[in-house]
């Protein structure tokens, strides 16, 4: 591993493979290691205390791992631990490498898919109570209105395995209703929680055809394709041989079965040990 400097891509469970695999198309020649804390999620409902406390636990593993540049592909640890990592941590623990959220690159250019300028976002109670999302698309898009919807069931769904059974219609139809029903003028859903994806063909189904479903991972990737073409020192460090490793604080051959299915190819797991 010494040898090696991959990007490393974190996430409380399955759902930041969702960002990972549009950062990969985008940009195929890095290396990557993927870290999911498939045993502790879901962050989603936890307090503010606890999601830093692992999302900075996973961050210092990953860079012991040897990655100078970790993307946490997770909203409610970029909401709640981002910034004191990035500001408190980053400076003692290396001041050289680099962390990067979800949430910042969503918020700079969502206001530009709507036309009514009102905009939903589903996320966990954890990202929705931050207020993230409402106070960085403000700043970016002053005249867009934000309605949100805590989704508390889905992630579970996602971790499971039951997002793609018919256990999963009414509480998809569920949430998506009480974001509608708040505004009628809602012509924008952002998917603001990377497991989400995966419910997409249910909230598809769900969902008028004229009300576009906003994933974040191109959102992202287009995102670090511009960094990494602005910071060209922290591109040089990263090695680029095209391997992929996947970790996880879970069962090991779980995730391989449940990651597989939408990575589209074998997905063997390491163990994660903190
Ligand atoms: N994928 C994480 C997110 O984007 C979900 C988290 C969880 O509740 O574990 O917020």
């Amino acid at each position: 591993m010494s040898s090696r400097s991959p990007i490393g891509v974190f996430d409380s469970g399955l759902g930041g493979l969702t960002v990972m695999k549009e950062i990969v198309k985008h940009l195929p020649e890095y290396d990557y290691l993927y870290l999911g804390d498939n045993a502790r999620a879901p962050y989603g409902p936890r307090d503010f205390e606890t999601v830093y406390q692992f999302t900075l636990q996973s961050v210092k593993w990953l860079f012991e791992k040897g990655c100078p540049l970790v993307i946490l592909a997770c909203n409610t640890a970029s909401a709640k631990a981002l910034r004191t990592i990035q500001q408190k941590d980053l400076p003692l623990l290396d001041p050289t490498k680099r962390v990067l959220g979800v949430i910042r690159p969503t918020t700079e250019v969502i206001g530009d898919y709507t036309e009514t300028n009102h905009i939903g976002i589903l996320g966990t109670k954890g990202t929705v109570d931050s207020g993230s999302y409402i106070i960085e698309i403000q700043k970016a898009f002053p005249d867009v209105t934000v309605y949100q919807q805590a989704c508390s069931t889905w992630v579970d769904l996602v971790e499971s395995g039951d997002y793609q059974t018919p256990k999963a219609i009414e509480p998809v139809n569920e949430c998506l209703d009480a974001l509608l029903v708040q505004c009628e003028g809602i012509d924008t859903i952002l998917l603001g929680c990377t497991h989400y994806p995966l419910l997409l063909p249910l909230i598809k189904a769900h969902v008028h055809p004229a009300i576009q479903i906003i994933s974040q991972g191109e959102i992202v990737a287009d995102s670090l394709v511009s960094y990494l073409k602005r910071h060209q020192d922290m591109s040089q460090r990263l090695s680029k041989n095209r391997q992929i490793q996947f970790f996880t604080t879970g069962d090991t051959k779980k995730f391989g079965q449940a990651a597989g299915i939408f990575w589209g190819e074998e997905v063997v797991a390491e163990q994660a040990i903190f």
